[in-house]
């Protein structure tokens, strides 16, 4: 038998113990009981810590995600800040759309910007399918923090076909997706072709992360609540579902995230995911009721409530903990992820707290 310990081998094998796989945060993703319930916060690497202003102060953004050193240094940083129980990838969403050839930028205070929006099947032939050697400094960066975080797990990531398409079509962040639905409802061959290929450059991108060692991916729709249920689930969930199925049998938990997805949860779960991703608006018990019980549940503390006094934090901490002993398998984190003007302090005391109630209560996690 292999003893090689990559995600792709790792299927056929018992995680060993006290290494990532068998740590509080996979084993609430594959609801297995744990020592506590396991906390990380989506956006955690980022503009809340002044370590990571610091190091980006003269590097933009993409240039910052293509440098295994600054990659591998950012994704630590707030491991070692909060003692949260994962690191995610310092990466983007548009980082494996840019691999791919689209030409774009991230631009600060506005995100992703585009500079030849996608309109025809042209245009969507330019996007080339990528391989480990277009975004070989992903695979060395995975490679470095399983090296570094011992047994702390890594998550991986990447962007769904439709948040991803949005991006294209609209040429940067959008409120309405109009472009986007135009393009859904009035050319939905060309949407498909479109959202095919992202979901073929995403599948390949999460691969590489997997191949190099991550123990758990998340798939990001962030903007998937645009849609009502009936169009997501013809227009994008084929797609999402193309990418989860294709990492089936890659031996890591898979998680699917979206904001403003309360009518969508229980298609996300379907799309082929182990946890699924809530945000603010729908408490953890009403969600599990949703997605059903052969999921485990992440999320639900509203960014928001972070800049509010102690005592309103420390309700809403409990008040998630206690919901989310109605879900089979519990991930403590936020609803969307960590706003730039949060006191990384209240992060840490979060985290501090998240361990030490559901250790007490003898949580599931
Ligand atoms: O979570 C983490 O800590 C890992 C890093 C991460 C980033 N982007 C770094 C980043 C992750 C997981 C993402 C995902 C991402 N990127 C999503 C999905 C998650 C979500 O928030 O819904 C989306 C929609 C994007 C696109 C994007 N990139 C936006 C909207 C922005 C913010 C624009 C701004 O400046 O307000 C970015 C830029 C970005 N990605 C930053 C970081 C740390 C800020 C760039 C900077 O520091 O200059």
């Amino acid at each position: 038998m292999s003893t090689t310990t990559t995600g792709a081998d790792a299927r056929d094998e018992e995680p060993r113990p006290g290494g990532p796989a068998d740590s509080p945060f996979v084993r609430a993703c594959r609801r297995q009981s744990g020592p506590h319930t396991p906390v990380w916060f989506m956006r955690q690497a980022g503009r809340s810590l002044p370590e990571y202003r610091a190091i980006r102060a003269n590097v933009a953004m993409l240039e910052s995600c293509r440098r295994p050193d600054l990659v591998t240094e950012i994704t630590l940083q707030p491991v070692r800040r909060h003692g949260v129980d994962a690191a995610i990838l310092f990466s983007d969403i548009v980082v494996p759309v840019a691999a791919a050839g689209v030409d774009l930028d991230i631009v600060p205070g506005t995100g992703p910007v585009v500079a030849e929006p996608v309109r025809t099947l042209t245009d969507v032939e330019r996007i080339r399918p990528i391989t480990r050697d277009d975004v070989s400094y992903v695979d060395e960066a995975v490679r470095m923090l399983v090296a570094e975080l011992g047994a702390t797990p890594l998550i991986g990531f990447a962007g769904a076909p439709f948040t991803l398409a949005s991006y294209l079509v609209e040429g940067g962040p959008s409120r309405t997706h109009a472009k986007t639905k135009a393009m859904m409802y009035g050319q939905p061959e060309l949407w498909h072709a479109l959202c095919g290929r992202l979901a073929e450059v995403t599948l390949e991108f999460l691969r590489v992360q997997v191949a190099a060692g991550v123990s758990a991916v998340q798939l990001f729709d962030s903007w998937a609540g645009a849609l009502s249920e009936a169009d997501y689930r013809r227009f994008v969930l084929p797609h999402s579902a193309g990418v989860l199925a294709g990492l089936a049998d890659a031996g890591v938990p898979r998680i699917h995230f979206g904001v403003g997805t309360g009518e969508l949860l229980g298609a996300m779960g379907e799309a082929g995911a182990d946890v699924v991703g809530v945000d603010w608006r729908t408490p953890l018990d009403a969600a599990t009721r949703r997605i059903g019980p052969e999921r485990a549940v992440q999320g639900n503390l509203d960014p928001c409530v972070l800049f509010a006094p102690w005592p309103v934090v420390e309700a809403e901490v409990r008040r998630i903990l206690e919901q989310g002993r109605a879900a089979p398998g519990h991930v403590f984190n936020l609803g969307h992820g960590v706003l730039p003007e949060t006191d990384p302090d209240v992060l840490t005391r979060v985290v501090a707290l998240v361990h030490e109630l559901s250790a007490e209560s003898g949580d599931r996690g």
